[in-house]
This record gives structure tokens, sequence and C-alpha cells, in this order.
């Protein structure tokens, strides 16, 4: 209606401005009343951060909805070793805070890797969980929570093969294959071990157990499992989660899973992105099942999963491969569903940044849409941020958001969006007003 041109009645020229200004402001109204009420009805809590849990498919903070928008950093409690590399740790949370992001993704293992936090079974350098401690107490002082993950399936960071490289070490290995991290007995002694430790690890300086911690968004059993060796998907069913649970009753629990549905699953057929994706030995849905996992997990590649170079059609398997999550979400498991990862690589032919933001922007939307009629989907997490002059930590997914205006402004919106739903978390409102208003 630009221009105040067409027919009509003179006096509408100047009615259209008010009319305009009028919803605007009302517009502005709507937004912030929903905030100024979580400052003043949440006073108490502003001040002490509570746990996030789950009401049926969604989480809650303080009884209301909590959709989230985050991103992952794997590298947090690794560069945190190294005093002089803090001030990267800081750079990241405090930007992520400033885009209104809420959730960051972060490795909490480095087993018998450079800098390892567990040197071999049972030995833990202090060095390294005060870098863990660091982050955790950062990360709350900038109002983001963290998913921290227990172990790499991929042998980054030492990972299921140390484990079992381990186990053989001191004799004890029944198989030197990689997949008897899930089942050896011993090796089962050493993760569990692992995670009491970390579990009821108090930080040094916050002085609170990491599993009283609600600046802990939700732990996560293992990066990508899979166990090639069987199929099946029965070896996964195992009894972690409930060990996890015992120790650690305040925090939500996911298994850490890719989403690829399993043999039996009818979806493997019209959902899964090829054939093999039903051959590592995991099933979405059962997996998720387990009444012990709070939320299930996702990951998004759509172009390390297609050998299709058809850029629109690898953009349809994203929107359908959420869509059927988000389903199944809803229906078979109500639980919540967090994509975990998602990303487009940098060496796969016809890579843009343009083309990136595109991929971006259909995730984020079924987000805001999901949570716009209260369905599972209930946030994501980008594969990954990075700040400036660390690029031993990229691999062909890092982006510097604050670099990348066009995708900055795409989180910075959704951001904007979600707190229009479900009000905005204590710390978010300064950003949220500064970010939201920009427009
Ligand atoms: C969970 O959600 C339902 C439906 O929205 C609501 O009626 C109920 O009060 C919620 N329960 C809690 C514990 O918040
Ligand atoms: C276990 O994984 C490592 C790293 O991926 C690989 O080098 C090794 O060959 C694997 N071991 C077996 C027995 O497959």
């Amino acid at each position: 209606m630009s221009g105040g041109g067409g027919g009509g009645g003179g006096g509408n020229g100047l009615l259209y401005p008010i009319v305009g200004f009028v919803s605007f402001i009302a517009f502005l109204l709507l937004s912030f009343g929903d905030w100024f009420d979580v400052i003043y009805g949440h006073t108490a809590a502003a001040k002490r951060p509570t746990f996030v849990q789950r009401n049926g498919t969604q989480f809650t903070v303080d009884g209301k909805p909590f959709y989230v928008n985050g991103w992952n950093s794997y590298w947090l409690m690794d560069h945190a070793v190294e005093e002089r590399n803090r001030h990267r740790i800081r750079a990241m949370l405090q930007r992520g805070s400033g885009m209104g992001l809420t959730v960051c993704r972060t490795w909490a293992f480095n087993d018998g890797d450079y800098n390892a936090l567990q040197i071999s079974p049972g030995r833990f350098d202090e060095r390294v969980f005060r870098a863990l401690d660091y982050v955790i107490a950062e990360s709350g002082r900038y109002g983001i929570r963290l998913v921290l993950c227990l172990v790499n399936n991929l042998k980054a960071y030492g990972g299921k093969t140390q484990y079992v490289k381990w186990a053989w070490e001191e004799g004890v290995g029944l198989s030197s294959s990689n997949d008897s991290f899930f089942y050896d007995p011993s090796i089962r002694t050493y993760f569990k071990n692992y995670v009491k430790t970390v579990l009821t690890r108090k930080n040094r300086l916050t002085g609170v157990e990491y599993r009283d911690d609600p600046t802990i968004f939700a732990w996560e059993l293992i990066n990508e499992p899979r166990c090639m060796t069987d199929k099946s998907g029965d070896t996964l069913q195992a009894e972690m989660s409930s060990f996890v649970k015992r120790i650690d009753g305040n925090h939500l629990l996911t298994v850490g899973l890719e989403g690829f549905y399993g043999p039996k699953s009818a979806k493997r057929l019209t959902v899964n992105p090829e054939v093999w994706a039903a051959e590592f030995g995991t099933d979405f849905i059962r997996n998720s099942k387990i009444p012990t996992i709070d939320f299930a997990s996702v990951h998004i590649y759509p172009d390390h999963w297609t050998r299709k170079p058809d850029f629109e059609y690898q953009l349809r398997f994203a929107f359908r491969w959420m869509l059927s999550h988000i389903e199944d979400g809803d229906k078979e498991l109500r639980k919540p569903i967090l994509f975990t990862e998602f990303g487009l690589s940098t060496e796969n032919k016809g890579f843009s940044h343009s083309n990136r933001d595109k991929l971006y922007r259909i995730i984020l939307d079924v987000i805001y849409k999901s949570g716009l009629r209260k369905r599972s989907g209930a946030g994501t997490l980008v594969w990954q941020f990075l700040v400036e002059g660390m690029e031993e930590f990229n691999d062909d997914f890092g982006i510097v958001p604050w670099e990348r205006q066009s995708t900055y402004k795409l989180f910075a919106e959704q951001s904007c969006r979600l707190a229009r739903i479900q009000g905005a978390l204590p710390s978010q409102l300064r950003h949220l007003r500064k970010l939201c208003t920009q427009r």
C-alpha cells in the first residue's frame, strides 16, 4: 500500500499512515508486553536460573514453553585449557547471547587426546576440568545454557575407539571392534565411572555440582552413535540412560542420534536419505522411545547424506526430514525434537553462502511454525560457530556469524520471532530489545 495512491476518498491519504503508526505501536506493545511481564512476573527467577524441563512435547522454563535458537561450539573446553585463549570463549558466549541465542552444545569429553580431560580410565586432568568449570561458569554469566555431550562415536577427542584401546591395553577388552564400546562390561564400567565423575564434579568457580547446575540444559550420551556390527539397533538399547538418571534427576537427557530410521521402520524407505542410513545399528524411534530419554535429537546434513548435487532436491530433503521427525515427536514419541546439528559443507560442488542461508532459513522457519502450532519441533543448534582467528578449529561448516551480515540476521530474527511466541528469558531481555527494534 505504498504511496497512498489509488481511488477512494481523499481523507484516506492521511488515515493510512495513522493506522499504520497505531498498529506499529500496538505491535511493539504486544511484543514487549510479554517481555516486561517476564521481568515483573519472574523477578525471583531472574536472579536464579531454573532447570529446563519438559512438558509433553515441549521444553519449558518456569512453566512457559521454551523453543531453542542456539549453536554448536564443540571447542570451548579444549580451548579454555590455556588461559590466553579464554577471551575467545567469552567472545563466543557474549556475541551468541547478543544474537538472542540461548543454548550452546559442546564437548564435555576429551579422552586420551592432547589436553585430555580423561587421561586414562578414571584418571582426570584437573587443569582440563577447570577449563570445563570455566566454560560452565561463563555460560551462566551470559545466560547461555549448555548441552554437554559425554563421548564421541567418532575418533576426534578420543571417542569410543579410545575406550576400546584402553581396555585392550589393560588386557580386559573382549574384542578390538570399536563397537565393543557398547557391550563390553569393562568398557561400560569405564564409561560409567566417567559419567559419574563428570556429573558429580563440583565446579571450582561456582561451587555448584554439575548435576545441580541449571546452566546445563541437558546431557547427551554420545555424539552420533553408530553400531555397524549390530544393524538391528538392539545393542544401543542399553541401560546407560537410567544410570545417568539415577545420579542426576535434574537434567534432561538425550542420546545424540542423527535421526536415521532403522531396518524395521517403514520410513527407512521414504524418509532416510539413502539405503545405507538404515544400516548403522540405530533406529530413531526405538532409541528415542526409551523412557529415561527426555527428548530426541536429529542432525541435518543434506549435502553429505545425498549424492544428488541438485540443491533444490537437498532443500526438499531437509524439509521432509524435519517434518517427518516432528510428526514422530507429536504422535509416536510424545517428546520434544531438538535439531542438534545442521549445516552445509563448503567442500561440496556448488556451495555458496547464499545457498547455505537458504537452507538455514528453511530450517529456522520449520521450527518457528512448529512453535506457533505447539508442535514437537523444539529448536535448532547450528553446526558450527567460531570466533575470528581460530582456523584450526574450523571444519567445512564453521562460520563467524558476525562476519556474515545475512546469516547473522537470520539467527537474530529467529530469536525475535521465538520471543514473540514464548516471551523472552530474563537473560535475553536487554539484547532482544536492541535486536528486535532495529528493523
Ligand atoms: C503441561 O501442559 C499442559 C497443556 O498445555 C498444561 O495443561 C499443564 O498444566 C502443563 N503442566 C505443567 C506441569 O506445566
Ligand atoms: C576403530 O576405529 C579406528 C578409527 O576410526 C580405526 O582406525 C580402527 O581400524 C577401528 N578398529 C577396528 C577393529 O575396526
